[in-house]
């Protein structure tokens, strides 16, 4: 008998990110000359800081490139040691892990913790990738609904607690979050916090937007957490975003629960080493960073006005106003934006002209969600995100005529 040569389970199940499962049809529109405004992806347009700037320059000497130590060099570890004291959070060297991005450290952290089966509980709409990091392991992402209309905060406490099982390992969290931009107050905070006590759950808590909000400053668990809980808390944490520098590939996971800081280090010894220059180009602005945060949250929220405030008065709509991050997640009057998001880049022409957004189903787990939504990142300028956004509003219009008309035929 012929064995049938298979790829595994997780191969096939492995989803496709709504972010960037459009780009070959954006390639064949630049092909044709046409310019694309990317509103689909969180990759800020934004210089990188001086600080790093100057590092990058006196990279370029050097002529030895080594591994470094698996947990990271010990320069960028007193440096992450040094951001997580500025923003109040307490966390020694040793308790911390240098990782590929925000990513790699989801995934040794949900690796950490999950068996195959084991599950964990996220608050969707999510980011995207979450269901990705959790399949790579086997473990599953279990959903809890956030509602548009109070603005993406947490449900009541027996909605959450509704979907705890005895395979519930842990709670994954995002503040302020991808792709709604809520930023959840200390309350809501204390109840993830109380349900993880009681139920003796990790949290895995990923701060990449840290420092990324408007009015109400976002706080971390590790502010909240007594020293006990403390050992539950499993922070992610990212520079891409913060410091523009998303090809940097730097991010940390941090706990201080030693077993799990142990077993991610072991992960760790498994990949070798993060590189070598990315570490040290980071390392000086790590250290004193609050400062151009703040900056750069300024001109998000400046950003985040000119494309809502546009794309509102264009289409006579209103929308939520997030609170931080550089996301939004938009409610359109159209019925089915996975099609909507592809005919904009195959069909849709304005002078030349066209938009790419993310469509809303991707950050769902529960078929049938989001499909009225797009999620967009405002990560253009002001001038270039008002054009966008008058841009995706005829782009609504002319597509629900044509819907139209394809239904009446
Ligand atoms: C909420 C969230 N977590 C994690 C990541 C991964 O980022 P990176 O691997 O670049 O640090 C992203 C990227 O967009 C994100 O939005």
């Amino acid at each position: 008998m012929t064995k049938i040569i298979k790829i595994s389970k997780r191969g096939e199940l492995a989803p496709d990110s709504p972010i960037r499962k459009l780009t070959r049809f954006a390639e064949e529109a630049k092909k044709e000359g046409i310019k694309i405004y990317h509103l689909n992806i969180g990759q800020p347009d934004l210089k990188v800081p001086s600080r790093i700037r100057t590092e990058i320059r006196k990279v370029s000497n050097i002529d030895y490139l080594p591994y470094t130590n698996s947990q990271g060099t010990k320069e960028t570890l007193l440096s992450y040691s040094k951001y997580f004291h500025d923003i109040k959070v307490n966390y020694s060297p040793k308790e911390i892990l240098i990782t590929f991005g925000a990513s790699e450290a989801l995934i040794f952290a949900i690796a950490a913790i999950c068996d195959p089966e084991d599950e964990i509980i996220a608050f969707e709409p999510f980011y995207a990738n979450y269901l990705g990091f959790a399949n790579l392991v086997s473990a599953k992402i279990i959903p809890v609904q956030l509602d548009a209309q109070e603005n993406f905060h947490l449900p009541s406490q027996n909605k959450i607690v509704g979907k705890i099982t005895d395979r519930t390992k842990a709670i994954l969290f995002t503040n302020p979050n991808n792709p709604t931009g809520t930023v959840f107050r200390k309350y809501e905070l204390q109840t993830i916090l109380d349900i993880a006590k009681k139920y003796r759950l990790f949290i895995i808590s990923d701060e990449t937007y840290h420092g990324v909000s408007f009015k109400t400053k976002a706080i971390s668990f590790m502010h909240l957490a007594k020293d006990l809980e403390q050992q539950q808390i499993i922070i992610i944490d990212s520079l891409s975003k913060r410091y523009n520098v998303c090809g940097a590939r730097i991010g940390a996971i941090a706990s201080k629960n030693l077993e799990i800081m142990s077993a991610v280090n072991r992960f760790a010894q498994e990949r070798l080493s993060v590189g070598f220059i990315d570490q040290k180009i980071v390392t000086l602005e790590l250290q004193n960073s609050l400062g151009d945060v703040k900056k750069i949250t300024k001109i998000y929220q400046a950003r985040r006005d000119a494309f809502l405030k546009t794309l509102e008065g264009e289409l006579n709509i209103k929308t939520l106003y997030p609170e931080g991050a550089f996301y939004a997640m938009i409610k359109l009057p159209i019925k089915d934006s996975d099609e909507f998001a592809k005919w904009l880049l195959t069909n849709f022409r304005y002078k030349n002209e066209t938009v790419m957004v993310a469509p809303g189903s991707g950050f769902y787990a529960s078929p049938g969600k989001g499909k009225d939504e797009i999620r967009i990142a405002y990560v253009l300028g002001e001038e270039e995100l008002k054009k966008a956004a008058k841009l995706l509003a005829i782009a609504v219009k002319q597509y629900n005529n044509s819907q139209h008309l394809r239904e009446s035929k």
